[in-house]
């Protein structure tokens, strides 16, 4: 079991509150991610939860059992860093079995654990080799084989994966879906990495400044941000936002023409992701754009837009021929996939 409960929690370094009255229910098994800007405080709840770190005000319970108080040992939870500490001179072997023997476990125990775990992380070929003789992605999984040999109720990840290459990345995101597939236990990930948060996530929790921003599925985030916070940093590249004037039926664009909204509440600002527009004649659409710069990536290219007083406008288009810089364009964007946002930064409306 691995189920996790912050009740209101806060942290407090002297007169400075990082956390500030988080609230988060985690069922047993769920992949829950952590995202935010640098500084937010992920790294800081992740270590209240995980023991490593006090928390000031508020509850941690575990499994019905409140374990604000205890140590990190006695809350059956494992972490796992981005710098995995592994001890040079042990083989794989030894570096996984080490706390179960420190533990006191017998031998054939441990063996039994290791091997279990190596055959889950694909690391049986490295058993007896040391971590100097193994990639980064490999020595990662070790690090991971050494926290699921205990058994834990729940994995705590600090952004395990960053110090790994692109392709490694890749393919250690893979193999941690899977090993959430089969183990099926409680995962707590922090990460930076969009793709790992969409990808990886159950849920995903957005922190800003210490608190919840919003909590939700990856596509409840995506298609329905609560505040413009969440809808601009939940997607690449990011939402475009453009200030809007609503009245009668229709929002207004500064300098360009706008179109239907049938919202109730006044809006001050609209988005739209850049794979939403369309790209079509100047004097059609919901504004002009000149093209600034084409990002030609293959499957896709980024129309880097100057919209005048509306700003940088980027567009995302799958057939980018016959674009220049210096263009002029008409962009429309489509009705259902519009968000609009009051003075508060609050979502009011959704086409
Ligand atoms: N021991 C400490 N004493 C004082 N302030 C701290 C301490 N540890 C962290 N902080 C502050 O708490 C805030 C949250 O830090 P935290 O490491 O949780 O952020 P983070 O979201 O993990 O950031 P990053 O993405 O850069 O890892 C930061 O402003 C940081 O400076
Ligand atoms: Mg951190």
């Amino acid at each position: 079991m691995g189920a996790i409960k912050l009740e209101n929690v806060e942290k407090w370094f002297g007169d400075l509150q990082v956390i500030k009255g988080v609230d988060l229910d985690i069922p047993d098994g769920e992949f829950v991610v952590f995202v935010g800007p640098s500084g937010c405080g992920k790294s800081t709840l992740l270590r209240m939860i995980g023991g490593l770190e006090e928390t000031s005000r508020g509850a941690i319970v575990i499994d019905g059992r409140d374990v604000t108080a205890e140590p990190p040992a006695r809350r059956g939870l494992t972490m796992v860093f981005q710098s995995y500490a592994l001890y040079p001179h042990m083989s794989v072997r030894d570096n996984m079995g080490f706390s179960l023997k420190t533990a006191g476990a017998p031998k054939s125990e441990i063996e039994q654990k290791v091997n279990e775990a190596a055959r889950v992380l694909k690391l049986e070929p490295f058993l007896d080799r040391r971590p100097k003789a193994l990639s980064g992605g490999q020595r990662q999984r070790v690090a991971i084989g050494r926290s699921i040999v205990r058994d834990p109720t729940a994995f705590l990840f600090d952004e395990p994966l960053s110090n790994l290459d692109a392709a490694l990345r890749v393919e250690m995101r893979y193999e941690v879906a899977k090993l959430h597939q089969s183990l099926k236990a409680t995962m707590i990930y922090v990460t930076h990495d969009q793709i790992e948060a969409m990808t990886l996530a159950d849920r995903i929790v957005v922190l800003e400044f210490g608190k919840i921003a919003q909590v939700g599925t990856p596509r409840e985030l995506y298609e329905r941000p609560a505040n413009l916070f969440v809808a601009q940093f939940i997607g690449s590249p990011k939402m475009n936002v453009m200030p809007c004037r609503t009245d009668a039926g229709r929002y207004h664009l500064e300098g360009g023409r706008g179109g239907v909204y049938d919202g109730d509440h006044e809006a001050v600002q609209v988005g739209v992701r850049p794979e939403h527009i369309r790209l079509t004649e100047p004097g059609q659409g919901a504004c002009d754009a000149k093209v600034d710069v084409l990002e030609y990536l293959g499957a896709d290219t980024f129309v880097i837009a100057d919209g005048g007083p509306l700003g940088q406008i980027t567009v995302r288009t799958e057939d980018e021929r016959g674009l220049q810089p210096g263009q002029a364009l008409g962009l429309e964007f489509p009705a259902e996939y519009l968000h609009f946002f009051d003075e508060a930064g609050l979502a009011v409306h959704r086409g």
